[in-house]
């Protein structure tokens, strides 16, 4: 069941929240995201404030008795002829919250969101994980090709596949 489990935005005030989240997952699952904990971890909470408000841009968490056990963030690409284009990032849920359809829930609000401001989302997914993967697929995200050796963690690399969602006709901008 996840109708205890309220998705919303995540605001300023949830700086820290998502700081502690978002450095789990880089430590838990290292392979799964392009940051690593080495990075973020010294990004001061006053620009994570500052990101947590930087409108199109948005991360959705979701709360467990006001606890954040799960996010997704979804980004703008920053140039001129790239801003019809997002990007999916940063989906984690929690181990034990893991199985009760929180990554999708999660991740259709981001393209709920990315349908008001961009015409194509895309995603960029470890070759071998499975839940990603098929909460990605199940979503409609269509793979268009295989980047090898896109992520190198400690001396593995790591092959990802590459995913679009076409929200072109769905109101896109
Ligand atoms: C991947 C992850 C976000 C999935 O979270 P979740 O809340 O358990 O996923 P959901 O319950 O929403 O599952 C969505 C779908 O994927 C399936 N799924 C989820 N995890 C799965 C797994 N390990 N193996 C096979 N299928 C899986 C579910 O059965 C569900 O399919 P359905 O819609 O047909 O029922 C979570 O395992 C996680 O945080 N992993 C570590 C970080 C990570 O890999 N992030 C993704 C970066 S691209």
């Amino acid at each position: 069941m996840t109708s205890d489990i309220l998705i919303r935005p995540l605001e300023p005030a949830d700086a820290e929240a998502f700081r502690a989240l978002r450095l789990e997952g880089l430590t838990v699952a290292p392979e799964a995201f392009g940051a690593s904990y080495e990075e973020d971890v010294s990004v001061p909470l006053e620009t994570i404030r500052a990101r947590l408000s930087a409108s199109p841009n948005a991360v959705f968490g979701a709360f467990a008795d006001h606890a954040l056990v799960g996010m997704a963030g979804f980004a703008v690409y920053d140039r001129m002829k790239a801003r019809h284009k997002g990007l999916l990032w940063g989906v984690y849920v929690k181990a034990e919250w893991r199985g009760r359809h929180i990554a999708k829930r999660l991740v259709q609000q981001v393209i709920d969101h990315a349908c008001q401001h961009v015409i194509m989302l895309e995603a960029a997914v470890g070759l071998t994980n499975d839940g990603a993967r098929r909460t990605y697929h199940g979503l409609g995200f269509k793979p268009y090709g295989i980047q090898r050796k896109a992520l190198r963690v400690g001396d593995t690399f790591y092959d990802e596949e590459l995913l679009y969602l076409d929200l072109a006709g769905s109101g896109g901008a």
